[in-house]
C-alpha cells in the first residue's frame, strides 16, 4: 500500500523539491507549512510536477493541537521535517524566536508522532552542526558545536532525537546534514525564492544576473583557500531531495546522522565565473571584509550516505547553476510574479 508522508515545510525550497520526488515515487504527501517564508504557489507547482494531488495544511507547528489534528486526519506513516527558521544573522538578533519556533515545533511533532504510533522521522539538519571544522572533508564522526542560535537549534534537535531513540527502540530516525543546497527543478518552475535580501550566495548571484541587484559582495578575499575566497560543498537540490527518499527507504532502528554533500568544493569566485558562463551575464562584484561567523572551507565526506543509503549526488556545479539560472530567468521575481 502507498505510504502517506507528512512533509513539514513542504512549500519551501528543499521541502518542495522533495515533495515532487515523493509524488513521482507514488507516495501520498501531506504538506504542513505556515507560509511564513514560502509561497502557496509552490504547492500548485508540486502537484503539476509530481502529477498527483497533495493535501496542504497552512499550520503553525508550534500549536500542538494543530499538529495532533494532522495525525488524526491522515494515515501518516513517516515525517520528513523541513519546517524551521534558518537565517543565521536573524537568529543572533532574535534567539528566543529561533529557540521557541524550531524547538517547540519539533517537540510537538515528535510527541504527536509517538502518540499516534508513528516512529519514522527524517530531519533536516545542517553542516552547521560541525561549527568550525578541524578536519576536511568532514565525516559524521567529527566533533559538533554550533556557533549561533540557528545552528544550536539544529544541534539540540539532533540531541533530542538521539535521546528519544535511546529511550525507545521503535524510533527510526535519520538526521540529514546538508552542506550548501543550490540549484532548482529542471523545469524552471520550482526554485529558491528568498524573501528580502538573500543571505546565501547563489540566490544573490542569480538576482544580480537577472538585474534585480546591482552588485555582489564577496565576503573575504584572504581566506586560506586556492583563490582566497570561501570554499563550500554545493549540492543540487534535486540530488538532495533524492537523498531524503533514500534515507526514508533505508530507515532503521535508532538515530543515524548522514552528510548530504558531493565531497567537492567550489569557491565564491568559481561560482561567479560559472554563473556568468551559464547565464551569459556579467556579475559585478566587490571583494569586501569577511562576514562574521564564516569559515574558510566546508566540505562533506559523503561516504557514509553513499554506502549506507546507496545515494550519491551526481549533478555538477554547471548543472546546479544552469538550473538556478533557468528558474531565476523564467521567474525574475520568484513566485511573486507567476
Ligand atoms: N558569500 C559571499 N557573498 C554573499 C553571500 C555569501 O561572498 O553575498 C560567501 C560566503 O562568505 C561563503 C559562501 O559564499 O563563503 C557561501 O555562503 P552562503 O551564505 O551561501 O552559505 P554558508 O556556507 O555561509 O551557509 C550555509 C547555510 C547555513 C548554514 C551554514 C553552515 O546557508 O544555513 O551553511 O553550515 F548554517
Amino acid at each position: 500500500m502507498t505510504k502517506t508522508i507528512l512533509v513539514t515545510g513542504g512549500a519551501g525550497f528543499i521541502g518542495s523539491h522533495t515533495a515532487v520526488e515523493l509524488l513521482l515515487r507514488d507516495y501520498r504527501v501531506v504538506i504542513a507549512d505556515d507560509l511564513s517564508n514560502s509561497s502557496a504557489k509552490a504547492i500548485e507547482v508540486i502537484k503539476t510536477l509530481g502529477s498527483a494531488d497533495v493535501s496542504f495544511h497552512e499550520v503553525d507547528l508550534t500549536d500542538e493541537a494543530l499538529v495532533a489534528q494532522l495525525f488524526d486526519e491522515h494515515p501518516i506513516e513517516a515525517v520528513v521535517h523541513f519546517a524551521g527558521l534558518k537565517a543565521v544573522g536573524e537568529s543572533v538578533e532574535k534567539p528566543m524566536h529561533y529557540y521557541r519556533t524550531n524547538l517547540t515545533s519539533t517537540m510537538n511533532l515528535l510527541s504527536q508522532m509517538a502518540q499516534h504510533d508513528v516512529w519514522d522521522f527524517v530531519f533536516s539538519s545542517s553542516a552547521t552542526v560541525y561549527g568550525t571544522p578541524e578536519q576536511l572533508p568532514i565525516p559524521e564522526s567529527a566533533p559538533t558545536g554550533a556557533t549561533n542560535p540557528y545552528g544550536r537549534t539544529k544541534l539540540m534537535i539532533e540531541e533530542i532525537c538521539q535521546d528519544l531513540a535511546a529511550a525507545d527502540d521503535r524510533w527510526r530516525i535519520s538526521l540529514l546534514r546538508y552542506f550548501n543546497p543550490v540549484g532548482a527543478h529542471a523545469s524552471g518552475q520550482l526554485g529558491e525564492d528568498p524573501r528580502g535580501i538573500p543571505n546565501n550566495l547563489v540566490p544573490f548571484v542569480m538576482q544580480v544576473a537577472v538585474g534585480r541587484r546591482e552588485k555582489l559582495q564577496v565576503f573575504g578575499g584572504d581566506w586560506d583557500t586556492p583563490d582566497g575566497s570561501g570554499v563550500r560543498d554545493y549540492i543540487h537540490v534535486v540530488d538532495l531531495a533524492a537523498g531524503h527518499l533514500a534515507a526514508l527507504e533505508k530507515l532503521r532502528a535508532g538515530c543515524e546522522a548522514y552528510n548530504l554533500g558531493t565531497g567537492n568544493g567550489s569557491s565564491v569566485l568559481e561560482i561567479i565565473g560559472t554563473a556568468e558562463r551559464v547565464s551569459g551575464k556579467t556579475i559585478p562584484y566587490d571583494v569586501v571584509d569577511r562576514r562574521s561567523g564564516d569559515i574558510a572551507t566546508s566540505l562533506a565526506d559523503p561516504t557514509k550516505a553513499n554506502r549506507e543509503l546507496g545515494w550519491r549526488a551526481d549533478r555538477n556545479l554547471e548543472a546546479m547553476l544552469t538550473d538556478a539560472w533557468r528558474w531565476q530567468s523564467m521567474n525574475p521575481m520568484g513566485f511573486a510574479e507567476n
